[in-house]
């Protein structure tokens, strides 16, 4: 038997249905928790870095914690990749139309995809410049020899890539906001921490 199987309500019809395993729902929240941290930290960095082109010492470290956050999001993401695929998800919610479960588990699995590809070719581009020093605390493992001409090539796909996965997570937060407020279904509930 599956965790999310395990976790009944036995209130309504509604409550009774099956959602996400506990794992699960703190894989997801920890998760919103990093990208919500990384992107805004991103975009400041490298406006301040890039546009404004000051290099002090408020930029380093804002580089410095965008490196340290994307590094550990990657293994968060590897350990989240592999409890979804040996626990499954619960069934999808009964009163959906085949679209929309179609098009939710083609943006769940984009998501995935772009959670752990975006940070590697961050950890990559980084080793490639190279710039894996944090806080100058630390290095990160460097995974390639230095090539700041490949360097840029690969952190402008990092960057790009980044922007399809913020347009994503909003089409994914549009979603989750269309059930609870306009379908008024059980989609969000199956995702809320503090489910018993
Ligand atoms: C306030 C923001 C968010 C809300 C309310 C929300 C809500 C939800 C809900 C309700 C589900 C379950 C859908 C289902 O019934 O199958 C879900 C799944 C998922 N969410 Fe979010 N989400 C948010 C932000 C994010 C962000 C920022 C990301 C990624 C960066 C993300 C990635 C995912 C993924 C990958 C799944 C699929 C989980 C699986 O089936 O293993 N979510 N989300």
């Amino acid at each position: 038997m599956q965790d999310h199987e395990r976790i009944r309500e036995p209130v309504s019809a509604a409550d009774a249905r099956p959602v996400y395993s506990p794992a699960a729902r703190r894989f997801h929240w920890l998760t919103v928790a990093f990208v919500l941290a990384q992107i805004p930290l991103g975009l400041a960095m490298t406006y301040r870095g890039n546009t404004l082109d000051i290099w002090d010492a408020l930029t380093d470290n804002l580089y410095s914690a965008h490196k340290l956050i994307g590094f550990l999001l990657l293994w968060l993401m590897a350990g989240r990749l592999i409890y979804r695929l040996l626990h499954g998800a619960p069934p999808d919610e009964p009163s959906l139309r085949w679209w929309h479960k179609a098009g939710s588990h083609l943006v769940h699995w984009l998501l995935y995809g772009l959670l752990l590809v975006v940070p590697l070719l961050g950890w990559i581009g980084v080793s490639l410049f190279p710039a894996v020093t944090i806080f100058g605390l630390f290095d990160l493992p460097s995974l390639a020899a230095p090539n700041e001409d490949m360097a840029k090539r690969v952190l402008d796909i990092h960057g790009r890539l980044a922007i399809v996965m913020a347009l994503l997570i909003a089409v994914h937060i549009a979603a989750a906001l269309y059930h609870y407020l306009i379908r008024k279904d059980g989609v969000l509930r199956r995702m809320l921490p503090g489910l018993k």
